[in-house]
């Protein structure tokens, strides 16, 4: 007799977004004319950069021939890639990373559930709330957590409210915990952490002998200057936080896969004998055992992000989306509607009309309006009433997406 994991009985319904599309392909097939606009999930829609496509194509040429042709590549990551983002994410920002720190993978989604391996199981996990539901599920997986209650927070694990009430900023937790999961410009709210917020967390971790999992995945849609783009910006944060930073929402790899993952060597745990150890060392031997790298071509392609008109495309590629993130929060805001985020990042938060769940205004937006956003409940209990739209799709379709909204809202 096989055992299961049964920490998986424990997860409630399905991952968030195959539930959206679950009843999204069900709507579609009931109602086959209907033109639906998905600001679902944020999946880009515009194609690869020029610079990006060109040095796939050569990479695919070189692995045409015999002289070029690569096997197995270096599991964390081509040196010519990890140079160039140690260079010019971090180093022209004056941040000191060194190109061996940075773990080349194929997601963020990958690493910060993954990153789980190197942990013991009785660590106790912070999340803020709303979150990420990535971070709350590998948890559970793992078995960090008891069951969920009935507004589907699980024992064990310790819930920071983010809500309009606090500004969308997390309290330091009240009592001790050891890892703390942070997403800057935030995902679901679009909310982003200033300087001193970032600095209450690392001085936190650095007295708790905590480490902050910090996910800066959407990092590249930060307009305001004054705005950290990394955790490392802030002092003591090489000793306590690892980053993860993803190309799919800026270049448009979500199809593509290559993101990275930075572990500082100064970053440590503890063994039950109390002896400290890098955590460098342990994700080296989880990524070089469990991982063989991400493809040649998609490192090459990764690489081109960042020559001169790499940088320009992807630049105009993220202004595209904040262009539509723009467009969705003014015209909602024309219509008397308060809403958060869109600024620094490409998701749009919104309170569901009064009296209405988040699904209730889910269900209603399909049925009446053929928009599919994300229920703000599907990212943990303190989203139940609020909702979220990416601003991730085509121009027209925002437009038009911003026309049916308000007549919802009208
Ligand atoms: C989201 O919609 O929250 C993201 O697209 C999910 C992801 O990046 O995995």
């Amino acid at each position: 007799m096989t055992r299961i994991n049964e920490n998986f009985l424990k997860l409630k319904a399905g991952y968030l977004f195959p539930e959206i599309a679950r009843r999204v392909n069900a709507f579609c097939e009931a109602s086959p004319e209907a033109k639906v606009i998905r600001l679902g999930i944020g999946d880009v829609t515009e194609p690869l950069p020029p610079a990006i496509v060109a040095a796939m194509h050569s990479a695919v040429d070189e692995m045409a021939s015999a002289e070029s042709f690569r096997g197995y590549g270096p599991e964390q990551g081509y040196a010519f890639l990890r140079e160039k983002i140690a260079s010019v994410d971090y180093g022209e920002r004056g941040i000191d990373i060194s190109a061996d720190e940075i773990f080349v993978s194929d997601g963020s989604k990958c690493d910060t559930g993954n990153i789980l391996d190197i942990f013991g199981s009785d660590n106790v996990v912070a999340v803020t709330d709303p979150v990420y539901p990535v971070y709350v599920d590998t948890n559970v997986m793992a078995g960090r957590t008891g069951e969920a209650d009935s507004s589907g927070r699980y024992e064990g694990l310790v819930y920071l409210p983010v809500t309009a009430e606090n500004s969308f900023t997390p309290a330091l937790p009240e009592q001790h915990v050891d890892l703390i999961y942070l997403c800057y410009p935030n995902n679901p709210t679009g909310t982003v952490a200033t300087r001193e917020t970032l600095k209450q967390w690392v001085d936190y971790a650095l007295a708790e002998d905590a480490v902050i999992l910090f996910d800066a995945a959407y990092e590249a849609y930060i307009t305001d200057p004054e705005i950290p783009h990394s955790i490392y910006e802030i002092e003591g944060a090489r000793r306590c936080a690892i980053e993860f930073r993803s190309f799919s929402k800026n270049a448009g790899f979500t199809g593509t896969r290559c993101a990275l993952t930075v572990v500082p060597k100064d970053v440590t745990g503890t063994s039950s004998t109390g002896e400290r150890t890098p955590l460098h060392q342990l994700w080296n031997r989880r990524h070089s055992t469990k991982f063989n790298g991400v493809p040649y071509i998609v490192q090459r392609g990764a690489e081109a992000a960042y020559s001169t008109e790499g940088r320009q495309q992807i630049r105009d590629l993220v202004d595209f989306y904040l262009t539509n993130a723009r467009l969705l929060r003014e015209g909602l805001e024309a219509v008397g509607i308060t809403v958060y985020g869109g600024v620094n990042a490409p998701y749009v938060w919104l309170k569901a009309p009064e009296g209405l769940s988040s699904w209730d205004f889910f269900d209603q937006l399909l049925q009446q309006a053929h928009l599919v956003g994300t229920p703000g409940s599907g990212f943990g209990a303190s989203g139940e009433g609020y909702f979220r739209l990416s601003a991730f799709n085509s121009r027209a379709n925002v437009e038009e997406a911003v026309t049916r909204l308000q007549r919802s809202f009208s």
